[in-house]
């Protein structure tokens, strides 16, 4: 058994000498000189030539010529949506809402049943990111795409995974390793786990072993994240479409994978130049907070936003866009995978390290309040000065009530909101990128470190968060509402197609109590409030930056 899968996996040292011999006969015989990667592609690629026609999808396609201009690269299902990642041909203009639709095909049926317009398109210019989020399909049904100015054509359905199993992400970290994000291990939290089980494999298609490539070492194996060395041969392709997965040793098979490993991005800094201090956040319909939670913590100090948007519906794109054209360094990536939020912030902490010597991890109705006179960078700086050894700030949180509101403060969360509970609940952290321990592992926001590193907890006379928690009733009551499919009752019904009901399931309707209001009081806080007024509000006119 074995020695089988073995034969079937060409590993990497004896690629290596094939590649190595290739090369030589090549250079002795022809007087050509060819680059590993060109080996590389010209060994393999002619044998994948379309890896995905598999008989599910060949029972989707319909007579007609299929169009040239889309395909479907693969699909993801997830409980509540299905996510469907694109392959354009280059010269091919990125779609919009208003070209696609979303088809449904009952089981051995190539006409669609049922067409529902796509939730959200990601027009990220970037191959790795584009994708089509479609509502969920009824049990046995495929989803795909169809063209609107060409109604009749559906594109072929692709390879189909499910979310619960799932390579989902990779990074090349500035070591040239690998980090990959694996749905599906179930490793026990917080602990590192035994590296020798696992192995990091390459290639385009994981269902056909013989045109792998396996990793030499994994070097850590830790809750989501799996880090491993990478072959030499990848990290030199310019063949963007490789995808790198996992095997479990002793288990049948390697994991389905939709990740192509990306490579972190350039510092946006100058050379040497930091900045002070950035935010990581995952939002999902969160648009609304962000102009005044972004202007705030600019005005206290933070340079970048790095903003993980999980499946926003709302105008996300609009205010982050503008908020850019404004001069703030912040950009939106798409984190659609559910149940991650530690890897999440992982990925950011990687992405962050090259530009930001702090990180905070904080959500949208976190404010970071300086209760003293000193400053962000104060308070950062004392940390690093003497005190080398710290790679982690901890801040607590004050958790804030509706404060007798009935309705969303007009002024904005800082301004309306003061009262909340005596005591503090939690803690967030800041912590230095370049100091986190290199399996990534983190719980609650809390990373571990290097060997050396510790944390200190921030006095609270000096600097807490305060938490929004509960807001008025009309914004509290969102984190109730479960997302419901866009199918009704009768989803076959081609009457459907467009509709954009959302039923909130019964019975889980929130009512509100009538003494909401003034729930969560215990003490009257002004103090971010009075220093917004004072220092943010426009003198004539009064009002606040991110009420214009
Ligand atoms: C679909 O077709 C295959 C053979 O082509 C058959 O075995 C299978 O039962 C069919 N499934 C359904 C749901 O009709
Ligand atoms: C990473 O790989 C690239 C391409 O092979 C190489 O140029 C670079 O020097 C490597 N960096 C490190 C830190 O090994
Ligand atoms: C952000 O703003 C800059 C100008 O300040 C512009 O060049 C850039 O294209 C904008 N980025 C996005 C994603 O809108
Ligand atoms: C994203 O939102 C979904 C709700 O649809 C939730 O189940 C999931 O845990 C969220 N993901 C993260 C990383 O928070
Ligand atoms: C902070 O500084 C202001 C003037 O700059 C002063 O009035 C105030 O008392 C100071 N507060 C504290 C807590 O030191
Ligand atoms: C710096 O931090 C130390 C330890 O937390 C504290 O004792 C000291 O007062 C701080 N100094 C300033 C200027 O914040
Ligand atoms: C990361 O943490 C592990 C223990 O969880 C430790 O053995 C290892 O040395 C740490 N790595 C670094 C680079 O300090």
């Amino acid at each position: 058994m074995k020695d089988r899968r073995k034969r079937e996996v060409i590993t990497w040292s004896r690629f290596f000498c094939c590649t190595l011999f290739m090369v030589i006969s090549c250079v002795l015989f022809t007087g050509f000189t060819f680059s590993s990667f060109q080996l590389f592609r010209e060994t393999f690629h002619p044998v994948l030539v379309s890896p995905w026609r598999n008989s599910a999808m060949e029972a989707i396609k319909e007579e007609s010529p299929i169009s040239p201009a889309l395909e479907i690269r693969e699909t993801v299902i997830f409980p509540d949506q299905v996510l469907i990642f694109l392959k354009y041909p280059s010269s091919s203009p990125l779609f919009t809402k208003d070209d696609l639709d979303c088809s449904y095909f009952p089981p051995n049926s190539s006409q669609p049943h049922l067409k529902l317009p796509p939730s959200w398109i990601n027009d990220d210019p970037n191959p790795i990111h584009q994708f089509v989020r479609c509502p969920i399909h009824p049990r046995g049904f495929a989803t795909s795409l169809s063209l609107k100015s060409n109604g009749r054509i559906s594109v072929p359905v692709g390879p189909t995974h499910r979310w619960d199993s799932l390579v989902y992400e990779a990074l090349i970290d500035r070591d040239n390793t690998t980090i990959v994000f694996v749905k599906g291990l179930n490793l026990r939290p917080e602990r590192l786990s035994e590296s020798s089980r696992y192995e990091c494999v390459y290639g385009w298609d994981f269902k056909r072993p013989k045109f792998l490539l396996t990793s030499e070492a994994v070097l850590s194996v830790a809750q989501e994240i799996v880090r491993c060395k990478t072959p030499l041969s990848v990290l030199n392709t310019q063949d963007k479409s490789v995808k790198v997965s996992v095997r479990v040793k002793g288990r049948r098979g390697i994991l389905n994978s939709v990740a192509r490993p990306d490579y972190l991005p350039e510092s946006d800094t100058h050379v040497g130049k930091k900045h002070e201090m950035c935010v990581c956040t995952m939002v999902r319909n969160q648009a609304r907070f962000l102009r005044e939670w972004v202007m705030y913590h600019a005005r206290i100090g933070v340079e970048r936003w790095f903003i993980y948007d999980n499946n926003s519906e709302d105008p996300i794109d609009d205010v982050i866009g503008s908020l850019n054209w404004s001069g703030y360094k912040i950009t939106r990536h798409f984190w659609p995978w559910i149940k991650t939020q530690e890897a999440g912030f992982a990925h950011c902490a990687l992405r962050a390290r090259d530009s930001c010597e702090w990180v905070g991890f904080i959500d949208v109705d976190e404010f970071l309040y300086f209760r003293s006179n000193l400053s962000l960078r104060d308070v950062l700086r004392n940390q690093t000065i003497g005190f080398d050894q710290v790679g982690e700030l901890r801040v607590g949180c004050y958790n804030f009530g509706p404060s007798g509101l009935k309705r969303p403060p007009e002024q904005g969360v800082t301004v309306g909101y003061t009262c909340r509970m005596a005591s503090p609940e939690r803690h967030k952290s800041i912590v230095r990128p370049e100091v986190l321990n290199s399996t990534l592992i983190n719980v609650v926001h809390h990373f571990h470190m290097s060997d050396g590193f510790g944390h200190v907890n921030v006095d609270r006379g000096v600097l807490t968060i305060n938490h929004y928690k509960y807001q008025v009733w009309e914004v509290f009551k969102e984190k109730f509402y479960r997302r419901v499919a866009t199918f009704v009752a009768d989803w076959q019904d081609p009457q459907n197609v467009g509709s954009k009901d959302r039923t909130p399931g019964l019975g889980t309707r929130p009512v509100e109590p009538p003494d909401w209001s003034s729930r969560f009081c215990e003490v009257t806080d002004t103090g971010i409030r009075d220093w917004v007024l004072r220092v943010l509000a426009n003198p004539n006119t009064k009002r606040l930056p991110w009420q214009d």
